[in-house]
């Protein structure tokens, strides 16, 4: 077997987060190879891979285990105790479909209708401010949608406020990899104050004292029983309740870059805004490719095998880089062009544009909101781009690839907006 490319130094933890988006891609170029092994999180060894060969290794179940290889901090501030990312084989599969029951194409068009709603109904709130904040206000309109999707009843306005802070906290939390203790606080009390709230919902509507919809992830979770016959205990309904609720609300980092991407690159705005989604629905995969959310994701060898004339040994941690799949010149021709285009001809492979993952969704740990999140994105665009009009003022516009999680550094602002309904 070949020799793998090693990083030199004892541990690289820093480095990745120094480095952030980059660390990977600095490598595999520096190398000129797709796979490369480091030390990280206390000295262990890791193999890296890129690239769409290694994606469609990644997700072969016979060959690589995701259970038990995400960093315990990240476990328990983003994704929750027990959480279904944290579990594998047969009792993967079937909590997954708990997950994937919520897609029907019903659904779908009810979220994409919610999202409408939710933006139009806002348009007020946006004409009566000064300045937009698009993170900051879309962190709060998707969780209004998340919790009507999701049949939860609104809170307070304040705490409304306060769980769309948490979300936000929770999502931060994977930028330090739970190196730093601050950060790590933070995002444990956000998630027990969210968790509670929810674990509440359940329990009443365990009791009969509250109800939601059928096909409503409020209902379908308190009901859903296992492959065992066997309830949800409440405190892990209420986690993975949440697990369709707080992504929901990140889709707020994808929605900022796309105000920016119309913002920067003409004619997209012009174009977003035509009547047929076709176009919006190719902007919305651009974004999801070109700008940086999630960096890589762990995994580790389940037995031994040979990938591309590299040994791997049974338990080596293997990492696999989503960001530099999504930015490789052999996938993506002129990849750091924004160019939504390219997705006119794109063959719709599970291995290439995995932003939220790769694979299968119903037996691969694949996000089972990826669906929901390119119809919130198409609508809010489409929102952006032809049911307002705005003025941009100067600002931090930067993308720092350094820095977890990706984010526009001013959280892009928006001004003088006007209702672009003619009334006449
Ligand atoms: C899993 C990203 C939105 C629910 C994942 C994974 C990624 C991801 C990278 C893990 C893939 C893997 O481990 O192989 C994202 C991004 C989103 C997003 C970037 C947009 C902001 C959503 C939404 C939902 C959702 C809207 C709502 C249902 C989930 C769930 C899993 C998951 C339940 C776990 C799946 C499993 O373990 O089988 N997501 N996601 N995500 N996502 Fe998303």
């Amino acid at each position: 077997a070949k020799r793998i490319p090693k990083v030199k130094g004892f541990d690289q933890t820093l480095n990745v987060i120094k480095e952030g988006y980059e660390f990977i891609p600095n490598r595999t170029k520096k190398f000129n190879s797709n796979v490369f092994e480091m030390r990280v999180l206390g000295g262990k060894r890791a193999i890296v891979i890129s690239g769409k060969e290694a994606a469609e290794l990644f997700y072969d179940n016979e060959k690589i285990e995701r259970q038990g290889t995400l960093p315990k901090r990240i476990v328990k501030t983003l994704f929750g105790k027990g959480a279904i990312h944290t579990t594998t084989g047969a009792k993967h599969k079937d909590r997954k479909s708990l997950f994937m029951s919520l897609m029907t194409e019903n659904n779908l068009e009810y979220l994409r209708k919610l999202t409408r709603n939710y933006w139009f109904e806002d348009t007020a709130r946006l004409q009566s401010k000064e300045q937009v904040n698009v993170f900051e206000e879309s962190t709060l309109v998707l969780l209004k949608v998340a919790f009507r999707f999701a049949d939860v009843p609104f809170d307070t306005p304040e705490r409304m406020e306060q769980f769309a802070k948490d979300m936000n906290s929770m999502v931060d939390s994977f930028g330090s990899i739970g190196t730093v203790y601050s950060g790590y606080k933070k995002a444990r009390d956000a998630r027990t104050r969210v968790e509670d709230y929810l674990e509440k919902q359940i329990k009443l509507t365990r009791k009969g004292k509250l109800f939601p919809e059928e096909g409503s992830g409020l209902y379908e979770f308190s009901h859903w029983k296992d492959m065992n016959g066997k309830q949800m205990d409440s405190r892990l309904a209420a986690i993975d309740l949440m697990n369709t609720i707080r992504p929901l609300v990140a889709i707020n980092r994808f929605i900022s870059f796309g105000v920016l991407a119309m913002h920067e690159f003409p004619g997209e705005r012009v174009k977003v805004a035509e009547d047929d989604n076709s176009y919006a629905y190719k902007f919305v995969q651009e974004i999801r490719r070109y700008y940086p959310f999630v960096p890589f994701l762990p995994g580790k060898v389940k037995q031994n095998f040979t990938f591309d004339g590299y040994k791997f040994d049974k338990e080596t941690m293997v990492i696999m880089d989503i960001f530099g799949t999504l930015h490789s010149e052999s996938l993506w021709n002129n990849a750091e062009q924004f160019y939504p285009e390219r997705f006119e001809n794109w063959d719709g492979s599970p291995f290439d544009l995995i932003p939220q993952g790769g694979g299968d969704y119903y037996t691969n740990h694949r996000c089972a909101g990826e669906w929901m999140t390119i119809i919130i994105m198409e609508e809010t665009m489409k929102y952006f781009a032809r049911e307002i009009q705005y003025d941009v003022p100067a600002q931090d516009f930067t993308v720092n690839r350094q820095k977890l999680p990706g984010q526009v550094k001013s959280g892009m602002i928006i001004e003088n907006i006007r209702n672009n309904f003619d009334r006449r």
